[in-house]
């Protein structure tokens, strides 16, 4: 994931910022670069390649200034290229940006600025957002004023820091749904995406929220509203991690980390530009077979987006695991094949994209690795923006890809007029409440997760069943649970009990039922019974539901509460952030390394 430095100081800075970049590189990269203002106007130097690299070949310490900003990019938007690094700069190089996050109406703006002259030497949405500072600052002539006023024109998630030849001795930051904080040391503060980046200066920190701006020279901060400039009040925190911990945001595993980041991943899931979707939806429009395929977690998301255009665009799309795909499907050029890939690595995955294009399909991905190889083989490919998920076992990425294909799916429900706007609109809201809503289900319910999993510490076999979405993330949640906590776990439809696997239930096996949101009606009602089958012989039930759910509560020996926002839509999507956790903290009471499990690699790139 990208990372923002910046540093005010009364020394050189470039020492520092060089430090900073090294100290932000376990985020994960691809390119680097800096811009330091030299008394005159600013210097800016980017290149690809490690830190390492990019200062051998662009020598950044030779940089001379005592203010500046740095960036390590994990591309979002355009290709791995110099180019595309940051800092960017407007067209008359006074106003430098680096920003993490993506700005989803930069088409927009980018239309208005070229109709004005304004010309683009990189294909990110960053440069549009200097740009439009340069434009704004002609329009209203006072920096801060200028800031605010173009923050306010960008929409989608962002962190930023600013540095202009207009303002040249303090740096303008900001934020939305993008972590940046600000560090304070005797001569020189400093902005970053975490504290890692100048835990070597100082550990006092300031956090910033969302839609607030902070303007800091060598000497002092002020943190202010974006809406009104109005003064916002904060606290000095002392941090005291250690290095390691810092890393990982303070949590004690990527895994954990990573679950905590879905907030942000599904926000970034839901800016991205809608003609990317548009694209999407037409082509399986088009087509008359279409087919989701991935392997392993992207199977199972494969499988999730299966009930979603049966139930959005009334639209059968078989969702296949790529090892099987190249075995099982007769293929032609009147079919289109969606693939899944976190990495955009997988052979399996790779192997049957091959077999697709050689077959004649149309292809296309959604994928989180820019300039991946999938990425590369496909004709279409959504990049995801979930930033790098350096735990082995997938979880941002693969609730990001369902995020996804829940919005291409109403998409193409609008095209074939099985779904009218509102109902579409009122689903993609419902969608945006929930990643709120998410944030408040992981800090209000990891205790009792926590506890739960203690609780249920030496059961050996586990059943992971649901009915309709609920199937495919009972799968999924149940490979989390193998894979994390080396235990049997194994998912299923709810459906199979009476058809063989009934045998198998006593008092020492433990059913995770998801359980359908009572609106949906007769999918409950079964599901329920199915919990019932089990409790009758003596088996013990977990599922999920809201406080107020008495008969679910009664019926099962241990409940996830979900909030009582939950609704049709969010509800399979909470109950997979809790299982995920639940596989967490099994593991973590295990004493397991849930980073890196036994016998698996992150990605599988030999078949
Ligand atoms: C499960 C997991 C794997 C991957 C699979 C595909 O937690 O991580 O099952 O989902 O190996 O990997 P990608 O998505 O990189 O193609």
């Amino acid at each position: 994931m990208c990372g923002i430095s910046a540093i005010a100081s009364h020394r050189a800075v470039a020492d520092n910022l060089l430090q900073c970049l090294q100290n932000l590189e376990y985020r994960g990269y691809d390119s680097c670069g800096m811009a330091i203002f030299d008394g005159r106007q600013i210097k800016l130097r980017k290149n690809v390649g490690n830190v390492e690299e990019v200062n051998a070949a662009e020598r950044f310490k030779e940089m001379q200034g005592h203010i500046g900003i740095a960036h390590t990019r994990w591309a979002t938007h355009g290709e791995v290229n110099a180019a595309n690094s940051h800092p960017h700069a407007s067209n008359s190089n006074e106003f430098v940006v680096v920003h993490n996050g993506i700005f989803s109406n930069y088409q927009v703006l980018k239309g208005q600025l070229e109709a004005k002259g304004y010309q683009f030497f990189s294909k990110t949405d960053t440069e549009i957002f200097a740009n439009v500072m340069e434009e704004t600052f002609k329009e209203v002539g006072d920096l801060e004023l200028a800031f605010r006023q173009a923050v306010q024109k960008m929409e989608g998630s962002y962190a930023i820091a600013l540095l202009s030849t207009k303002d040249p001795q303090r740096i303008y930051a900001v934020k939305k749904d993008s972590p940046l904080v600000i560090g304070l040391s005797d001569g020189a503060n400093y902005v970053a995406s975490d504290i890692n980046a100048f835990i070597s200066e100082t550990r006092d920190t300031i956090l910033l929220e969302d839609y607030e701006y902070a303007i800091l020279d060598s000497a002092g901060y002020q943190v202010k509203r974006v809406v009104d400039g109005s003064a916002s009040p904060k606290q000095v925190i002392r941090v005291q991690w250690d290095r390691q911990t810092a890393q990982r945001g303070g949590f004690s595993h990527y895994m954990l980390k990573e679950i905590f980041d879905q907030p942000q991943t599904v926000r970034s899931a839901l800016n991205i530009d809608s003609r990317q979707i548009e694209t999407f939806a037409e082509k399986i429009t088009q087509k008359s077979r279409n087919f989701c395929v991935g392997v392993g977690t992207t199977y199972y998301v494969a499988m999730i987006g299966s009930y979603l255009f049966k139930r959005y665009a009334d639209l059968y799309v078989p969702a296949i695991s790529s090892d099987e795909f190249p075995s099982l499907i007769p293929l032609d050029e009147d079919m289109h094949v969606l693939f899944f890939s976190q990495s955009g690595e997988t052979y399996d995955t790779r192997m049957a994209v091959d077999a697709a294009q050689k077959g004649g399909a149309a292809t296309s991905a959604i994928v989180n690795v820019v300039g991946s190889s999938i990425s590369r083989q496909v004709e279409d490919c959504i990049f995801q923006g979930s930033g790098p998920e350096i735990c082995v076992v997938s979880t941002k990425a693969a609730l990001s890809q369902v995020i996804l294909l829940w919005q291409i799916a109403l998409a193409v429900g609008l095209k074939r007029n099985q779904l009218a706007l509102k109902e579409a609109t009122r689903i993609r809201d419902e969608l945006s409440r929930f990643a709120n809503s998410m944030e408040q289900i992981l800090n209000e319910e990891s205790g009792f997760v926590r506890q739960l999993a203690l609780q249920t510490n030496k059961v050996q076999n586990w059943l992971f069943m649901g009915k309709d979405i609920y199937y495919p993330i009972a799968l999924e949640s149940a490979l989390k649970m193998k894979e994390v906590t080396y235990l049997h776990a194994e998912g299923l439809p709810a459906g199979f009990l009476k058809h063989g696997t009934l045998a198998m239930v006593d008092e020492n096996l433990y059913c995770l039922f998801f359980l359908p949101h009572p609106s949906e009606g007769g999918l409950y009602r079964s599901s329920l019974s199915a919990m019932e089958e089990v409790k009758a012989r003596k088996g013990k039930v977990i599922t999920f539901c809201s406080a107020d759910n008495q008969e679910a509560q009664e019926l099962a020996d241990h409940v996830f509460i979900l909030p009582s926002q939950a609704t049709a839509e969010s509800n399979p999507l909470m109950q997979m952030i809790l299982a995920q956790l639940f596989s967490y903290y099994s593991a973590l009471h295990l004493g397991l390394n849930i980073d890196k499990p036994r016998n698996l690699a992150k990605s599988v790139t030999v078949g």
